[in-house]
C-alpha cells in the first residue's frame, strides 16, 4: 500500500536540518545507506531507541547496530577494539562492514539488547555521512522494515513500510549494494563471520590473515541468521532453473497465480504472469533482490518462483538472504489470492 510521500525528503539543507533536529529531540529518521535504508535513533537516548523496537516490533534482546561518521569516534562506543578490527576499519570503513566489539559504558542496554557488546559500523553512502557528521553523534538503526520482511532499498519502501509511523525519510536514492552488511565479531578471540554480506570472505581473510570462523549457536543473537527473515508476505519458493517451468505449471493448475524472479532463465513462451529479471551477477542482482520481493509481494499473485542462483562463493551472502526468505518456519504458508489463507 503506497503511501503519500510528503514523509520522504531530498537531503537539501532543510531535509538534513530537519533529520538533525528530530533525531536530537528523539524521533526516529528513516536514511539512505549503501546497503540497505536504516530506521535511525539517537543511540545515546534510551527512550528514543526504544521507538524503534516498537515500530519495528522487533523483539527487545535483538540488538541494533551504532552508526557513526568516523572511524575516531569508535573509543567512545566501544571499550576495547584488537587490532585485527582496526585492520579492518582501515580497510574496510566506510562501508558496508559491521564490527561487534566489547561496549562501552556509554551505550545504553537497550542499544544492545542487555549484551555485553556492540555492533559499529561506519556507512559509507553520503547522505548518511553527512547526517551523521551533522547530528555529531552515534545513531543507532536497524532496517528500516518490520521485523523479519524484506529490507528496504529505497525511501519510498521505507514508506510504504511504516507511513505516517515514520514521519520522515531521507531520500538517497536506490542503495548501491542493496543487501545488509558483513558483520564481524571480534569478541571471542578470533574473528567469526556473523552475516555474509558484500565485503567477502576472502577479503577479511586477506586483511586478517585467517579465514573469520564460522558463527555457531552460541553466538550471540541476530536476527538476520533467524530461519525466517528477509521475508515476503506471500509464499515464496526457490526453484532450480531448469525446474521453473514445472512450478509454474503446478501451480497454475491448481488455480494459483504466479510470480517469477528469474536470474539467467527464459520465460516459458506460454507464461504471461509477472516475470522478473535480476541481474545474472551477483552485485547486480544484490542491488535488485529486495525491490523485486517487494514488486512481487505487491503484486497479488499466490506464489512467488525464485531461480536459485549458483552455489558459488559470490553468491553466498544472497543464497543466505533467499534460503531465510523462502523459509516458512515449518508453516504451510499458502495464500488465496483474496488475501484468506488456506489451511
Ligand atoms: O547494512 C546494515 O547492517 C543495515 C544498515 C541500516 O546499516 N542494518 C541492519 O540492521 O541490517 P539490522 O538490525 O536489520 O541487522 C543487524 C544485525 C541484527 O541481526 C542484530 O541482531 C545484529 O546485527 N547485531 C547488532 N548488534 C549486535 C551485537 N551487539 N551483537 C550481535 N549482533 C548484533
Ligand atoms: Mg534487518
Amino acid at each position: 500500500m503506497p503511501q503519500p510521500a510528503n514523509s520522504i525528503w531530498a537531503p537539501s539543507t532543510d531535509g538534513m536540518a530537519l533529520a538533525v533536529s528530530r533525531l536530537r529531540s528523539g524521533e526516529l529518521v528513516g536514511f539512505p545507506t549503501e546497503t540497505v535504508y536504516g530506521l535511525g535513533a539517537d543511540a545515546a537516548n534510551e527512550r528514543a531507541v526504544v521507538k524503534i523496537f516498537a515500530l519495528k516490533k522487533r523483539p527487545a534482546n535483538h540488538p541494533v547496530i551504532v552508526h557513526l561518521a568516523l572511524a575516531a569516534d569508535i573509543e567512545r562506543w566501544a571499550r576495547r577494539v584488537p587490532p585485527a578490527a582496526r585492520l579492518l576499519i582501515e580497510k574496510f570503513a566506510p562501508g558496508p562492514l559491521t564490527l561487534i566489539l566489547p561496549k562501552s559504558e556509554h551505550v545504553p542496554d537497550v542499544v544492545t539488547g542487555g549484551q555485553k557488546n556492540v555492533g559499529i559500523r561506519f556507512p559509507s553512502h553520503p547522505v548518511a555521512q553527512r547526517l551523521l557528521r551533522e547530528f555529531k553523534g552515534g545513531v543507532a538503526a536497524p532496517s528500516a522494515n518490520r521485523f523479519g520482511r524484506v529490507s528496504p532499498t529505497t525511501a519510498q519502501h521505507v514508506a510504504d513500510e511504516f507511513g505516517d509511523e515514520v514521519p520522515m525519510v531521507l531520500d538517497g536514492g536506490p542503495c548501491q549494494i542493496g543487501i545488509e552488511s558483513t558483520i564481524v565479531d571480534f569478541t571471542r578471540g578470533a574473528a567469526v563471520l556473523l552475516r555474509h554480506g558484500a565485503i567477502a570472505t576472502a577479503e577479511l581473510a586477506e586483511v586478517l590473515g585467517y579465514t573469520p570462523l564460522p558463527a555457531t549457536r552460541r553466538s550471540p543473537r541476530v536476527s538476520g541468521t533467524l530461519e525466517s527473515h528477509y521475508a515476503p508476505k506471500t509464499e515464496t519458493r526457490l526453484v532450480k532453473p531448469f525446474e521453473i517451468a514445472a512450478a509454474i505449471r503446478t501451480a497454475t493448475m491448481s488455480g494459483r497465480k504466479v510470480g517469477v524472479l528469474a536470474r539467467i532463465a527464459v520465460r516459458p513462451g506460454d507464461f504471461d504472469g509477472m516475470w522478473r529479471q535480476a541481474g545474472p551477477e551477483w552485485s547486480l542482482y544484490a542491488r535488485a533482490l529486495y525491490a523485486e520481493l517487494r514488486l512481487l509481494d505487491a503484486a497479488g499473485v499466490d506464489l512467488i518462483v525464485i531461480e536459485e542462483p549458483p552455489a558459488a562463493v559470490d553468491w553466498l551472502a544472497i543464497n543466505d538472504r533467499l534460503h531465510r526468505a523462502t523459509h516458512q518456519k515449518g508453516v504451510l504458508k499458502t495464500r488465496t489470492r483474496s488475501g484468506g489463507r488456506r489451511p
